[in-house]
This record gives C-alpha cells, sequence and structure tokens, in this order.
C-alpha cells in the first residue's frame, strides 16, 4: 500500500446519514479548494476510502468519476486518481474549513485500535452462522452470566492463549459490556461484602478510579516504579486493581517477584488484561491469575483485540465473589453478540484477528519508534500494547506539545491526564498508534515528529 497517499485530505469525513455521495463529493471538493488536499497528491483507491468511510465502493468511484468529469481530479491508469491542478489562486478558507481545522485530524490518544480495520466480513459470516445455528431458548432471559455457548468458547480461549484457570465450561466467567462495566459490577460486589478501600496504580484511567469511588469505596494509590505497582500502599486496601502485562500508561511489566506478592497478599486483586494479546518483543507474558484463581478477579475486553464499539468483555470470577457479581446486574449484553462472538472465536477468526493486528501494530509501532529515534527523546513501554509514553523533560513541555499538537491537527494525550495524585513526577505524552486508519498515519507521524522537534 502507497504510503504517499493524500494523507492530508480529511478522511475523517463525517459522511454517515443521507446524502452520503453529496457530502462526500463536496468535502472533497473543499479539501481541494483550500488547498489541504495539494496538487498532484494521489487519493486513496475506491475500494480504501470506502472501507475507511464505511461506504459502499461504488459511492466513492462514482465521486472520483463526478469530481473528473469537473476537473478537480484526474485518473490516469496505473498511477490512480490525484488532485488536479487547481485553477486560478486558492480562495480564502472560508468558516467551514477553519472550523474543521480547529477539530484534529489525526487522533494520537491511545485506548483505541483502528476501527477502520474492523474485520467486518469475519463478524457478519460469524453472526449469520451463530444466528442459524441458535436453538430458539436463546432469544429468552438467559443466564445471567451470559451464554453458556461463549463461556465455553472463551474458558478454552483464555486458557490457551492467557494461561487463566477457569472452572469448567467457563462456569465462573461473567460477560459484560466492557472492562468498565466490569469494574463496576466487581466493585459493587466488592461493597456488598464490607470492603472499604481499593487500591489503583498512581498513573491509570481516571474514569475506571472514579467506578470505584463511585460504589462508596475509598481509592488509594499504588506507587509505580519501574518493575510496576509497588505493593506496599495495598496494605490497607480491601483489593488492588492492577495492569500487570502492560502498565497503563506507562507500559511496564509487572515484576515476577511483585505478580508473586501480589498474589499472596491477601486482598483481591482486580487484573485488568486490556491489551494481553499485542506482545511484540518479549516471550508473552501470561495473566497473573493462574497464580491465585481464588483471589484474582481476571478482566478481558474485545475493546483492543476487536473494537470498542463491540461492547463485550469477560471477567473469571474466584468463587468467593461470583454470587457478588452476579446478583448486581439483570444480564449482560444482547445474546445474538454473544453467540456471533463465541462463533469468531470457536471458527478461529478470533486468533487470526488478532495475528493480523498483532503484525500491524508491530509494524506501526517499530515505524513510530525509527522516527522519534533521531530527535533523541525517551520511548517507553514499547514491548506490548497499542501506545508508547514518549518522555519530556518537564510538565511546561508536556503542556506545550500537547498545544503545538493541536495546532497540527494532531489530538495528543499528556501523561499529567493520567496521573492520579496530581504530583505530575513525570512528564510526557501517551502515544496511541493504534488508533489512526492505515492511510492517515504516516502523516500523523510526520506531524508528531514537527511537533517534537527542537
Ligand atoms: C487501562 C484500560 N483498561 C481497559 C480498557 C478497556 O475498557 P472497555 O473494555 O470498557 O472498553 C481501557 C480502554 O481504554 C483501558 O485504557
Amino acid at each position: 500500500m502507497s504510503e504517499t497517499w493524500a494523507n492530508d485530505l480529511d478522511l475523517h469525513l463525517d459522511v454517515s446519514g443521507s446524502r452520503v455521495r453529496l457530502r462526500l463529493e463536496a468535502a472533497l471538493r473543499e479539501s481541494i479548494r483550500s488547498g489541504r488536499l495539494a496538487e498532484g497528491a494521489r487519493l486513496p483507491s475506491s475500494r480504501t476510502l470506502a472501507a475507511d468511510l464505511g461506504i459502499a465502493r461504488n459511492t466513492v468511484a462514482e465521486v472520483y468519476t463526478q469530481l473528473t468529469a469537473e476537473g478537480w481530479l484526474t485518473a490516469r491508469s496505473g498511477s490512480g486518481t490525484t488532485v488536479a491542478p487547481l485553477r486560478g489562486p486558492a480562495p480564502d478558507p472560508g468558516p467551514e474549513a477553519a472550523e474543521a481545522a480547529a477539530h484534529p485530524r489525526y487522533d494520537l490518544w491511545p485506548g483505541e485500535p483502528d476501527v477502520s480495520a474492523f474485520p467486518r466480513g469475519e463478524w457478519l459470516t460469524a453472526a449469520r452462522k451463530a444466528l442459524a445455528d441458535a436453538p430458539d431458548a436463546v432469544f429468552g432471559y438467559g443466564d445471567r452470566r451470559g451464554l453458556p455457548a461463549l463461556r465455553g468458547a472463551l474458558a478454552e480461549y483464555l486458557a490457551r492463549a492467557r494461561g487463566v484457570v477457569t472452572a469448567p465450561g467457563g462456569e465462573n466467567i461473567v460477560i459484560c459490556s466492557g472492562f468498565a462495566h466490569g469494574l463496576e459490577l466487581v466493585s459493587r460486589a466488592l461493597r456488598a461484602a464490607g470492603a472499604s478501600a481499593v487500591a489503583v496504580e498512581e498513573y491509570g484511567h481516571p474514569g475506571h478510579r472514579d467506578i470505584i469511588t463511585r460504589q462508596g469505596l475509598r481509592a488509594r494509590l499504588l506507587p509505580l516504579d519501574a518493575g510496576g505497582a509497588v505493593i506496599g500502599a495495598a496494605g490497607e486496601a480491601d483489593a488492588v486493581v492492577l495492569t500487570p502485562a502492560h502498565q497503563f500508561p506507562l507500559g511496564m511489566t509487572l515484576a515476577p517477584d511483585r505478580r508473586r506478592s501480589f498474589a499472596e497478599w491477601g486482598g483481591f486483586v482486580i487484573e485488568d488484561d486490556y491489551d494481553g494479546e499485542f506482545r511484540y518483543d518479549r516471550q508473552p507474558v501470561g495473566a497473573m491469575q493462574a497464580l491465585a484463581p481464588d483471589r484474582v478477579i481476571y478482566c478481558g475486553t474485545a475493546s483492543k483485540s476487536l473494537a470498542p464499539g463491540v461492547r463485550l468483555a469477560w471477567l473469571v470470577v474466584p468463587p468467593a465473589l461470583l454470587d457478588g457479581v452476579t446478583s448486581c446486574f439483570s444480564g449482560g449484553p444482547s445474546a445474538l453478540d454473544q453467540l456471533t462472538l463465541a462463533e469468531f472465536i470457536t471458527s478461529g477468526a478470533y486468533d487470526r484477528q488478532i495475528r493480523r493486528a498483532r503484525l500491524v501494530y508491530r509494524h506501526r509501532r517499530d515505524r513510530l519508534i525509527s522516527a522519534l529515534d533521531p530527535l533523541g527523546l525517551r520511548v517507553g513501554g514499547i514491548a506490548a500494547g497499542l501506545h508508547v509514553v514518549v518522555g519530556l523533560p518537564a510538565t511546561t513541555a508536556e503542556a506545550r506539545a500537547v498545544a503545538r499538537g493541536g495546532q497540527h491537527g494532531l489530538a495528543l494525550s499528556g501523561l499529567g491526564w493520567y496521573d492520579l495524585a496530581h504530583d505530575a513526577g513525570r512528564a510526557g505524552l501517551v502515544i496511541g498508534y493504534a488508533r489512526p486508519p492505515e492511510h492517515a498515519y504516516t502523516t500523523a507521524i510526520a506531524r508528531l515528529c514537527a511537533v517534537l522537534a527542537p
């Protein structure tokens, strides 16, 4: 795939709703007229653009033909569709373009995979088969833990891929709508069981800390060093939330002796294995749940491996908490989605998706690191996951980089956003390299380097 496409093209277009064709035509004309899409720039193929925008390929092909007839584009066999020379001076971009410039077009926040690469075809195949084979009973009120078909498929997958220990048939697996939902269920169960405090890593997702405190639990902070969370402060808590395979957001792996200490510590451990499938350079790091299945609540999610919009996740719950967790809610995600995921896993499509995504993201990570290398910055957390941390000398430099990013059309997140202690001991950017669609990645990296250049 060429990397010299029209990366400046406003491809993050919202062409949803009606009159998709007219909206796409107008957006392309505007991009060319305002100069954001330069003369000679090569457009993505109609197939690629259609896939990125989630619209029919014919629609894109028709738009290209129309704009070629109007003289905006040039179509030449062998060299694709390019932007034609502009006739006359470029007019003032106007309020629409100014508005567009105010919204970053290259989103490098962590937390999302490339949703344009969602395996639509394979998902559809699985959905068709799942629906065709489903017994009528699945359309009734089912087991609150989730459908046995999905719990069984996950039990096999998790044992094989993450070393997780489950009860036979996945009896202690609970299907929920994302890690955030699972954390809410577990927090509620812990509170009902008499817990009063939960410790979280001092750098983490503020939303997850808030879920815990909304259940009436106090949040304590666990310091982090090169070996991950330091257990000392956990003493006063009834449970801890850890990201052992790839600390979020700093990226270190919880050291083996720390894993053992937390497993033996006595409180509950909520293991957030949000991106455990994505490990590149070292031996896979299995889940720590296997060290203490009676104390560790293992949490997995499809939000990175597939897409957050799928809203499917799973908890492996120790027997002592299982009733508490299931009595907290009236049932999980749609049975149809659960069946589809079960079929997706048992057919091998989930493994294929992960292998494919792992290769793509590894390549993206390598490109990012090579591009940043000449700048002499410290880049951490690179061995796994879908983000890295670019260290900066001070919080002022971090704020400046985020602001400059905005001027360059980049959405960047500074480490300060994850600093739950608010004492800003570290400064840097958390770069989510999976999120931009493939065609936008080259430009996103180039702009990031421009922002970070001394
Ligand atoms: C640390 C961490 N854990 C888990 C998740 C996944 O959350 P969910 O499954 O609710 O989409 C995220 C998403 O950004 C995350 O940052």
